[in-house]
């Protein structure tokens, strides 16, 4: 429940998500857009009723509506925060939880989980509610990260040395649902398995700034969350570490692994 706790704080604004997500596209090669992979693989013929669980700020149904402004666009998501922030894009917004979607039996033609089920406390309660907004053969579009590549990404090591410095330990999420073990969530006589694509991308940092702005997003998946002083302190360690790594070798490694998923309903 405490963890529960934790995801909701770092999710109190879009700050720590948009540091992920710009070091990622700024530093990962090759470059892999998953809102537009997404995008790509829903097929849309301009009319569908999409919803999107865990919508973050709004940014994919943004991309949607651009490209097919006739579909009806629903976003929700746990942080009141992140809906402030959709302000301004054509589609419902509203404050709910996957695991009690606001929406009657068969609504949607698609439903989107981008990057998010592994927050979710019940993951098999949120496919259910997910399985039930949507229509009879909707589809159902999951992205999530592939395990850490302990050998070949060092943001683990430095995550590591984080959580040893400040006595806390990280919250797991890619060790609960991943692009590895994903299918075991799903139950076969409710989705039929139509696609899977499988992302492995990877960069260099040179800039020790930067890797400090991405390690520091992390802070509240830190449990208990550091105090902001131990926290300062532990970025102040490990600054040394990762300027001597740099010095030395001329970069820190990270790779990122993701996969896209597309399901089909079964039944009514
Ligand atoms: C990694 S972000 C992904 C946001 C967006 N889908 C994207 O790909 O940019 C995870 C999002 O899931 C939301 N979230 C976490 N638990 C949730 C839940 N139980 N129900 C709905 N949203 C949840 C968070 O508030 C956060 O906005």
């Amino acid at each position: 429940m405490n963890s529960i706790i934790s995801v909701r704080k770092n999710y109190d604004s879009s700050r720590a998500l948009r540091i992920r997500k710009n070091v990622n596209k700024k530093i990962l090669r090759p470059k892999i857009n998953i809102k537009k992979q997404v995008y790509k693989s829903l097929e849309l013929k301009g009319q569908e009723k999409i919803l999107d669980v865990g919508c973050g700020f709004g940014d994919i149904l943004e991309y949607i509506h651009e490209k097919r402004p006739g579909c009806k666009l629903y976003g929700i998501d746990t942080s009141r925060a992140m809906i402030a922030e959709t302000r301004g894009i054509k589609a419902i917004f509203k404050v709910a939880d996957a695991q009690k979607l606001p929406f009657k039996q068969s609504t949607f033609d698609i439903v989107i989980a981008k990057h998010m089920l592994y927050h979710v406390a019940n993951i098999k309660v949120a496919l259910n509610e997910m399985h039930k907004v949507l229509k009879p053969k909707g589809r159902l579009v999951i992205t999530l990260n592939g395990v850490p590549d302990k050998t070949q990404s060092q943001i683990e090591y430095y995550r590591k040395m984080i959580g040893k410095i400040i006595g806390s330990r990280l919250i797991p999420t890619s060790a609960r649902i991943n692009t590895e073990n994903y299918d075991t969530f799903i139950d076969n006589a409710k989705f039929r398995k139509i696609k899977e694509i499988k992302f492995y991308t990877y960069g260099n940092i040179k800039n020790s700034g930067l890797l400090l702005d991405y390690l520091s997003s992390f802070k509240e998946f830190f449990m208990p969350i550091p105090k902001d002083e131990d926290w300062r302190k532990a970025l102040n360690e490990i600054k040394n570490n990762i300027d001597k790594q740099i010095q030395t070798k001329g970069s820190v490694r990270i790779t990122r692994k993701s996969g896209l998923f597309i399901l089909e309903k079964i039944g009514g």
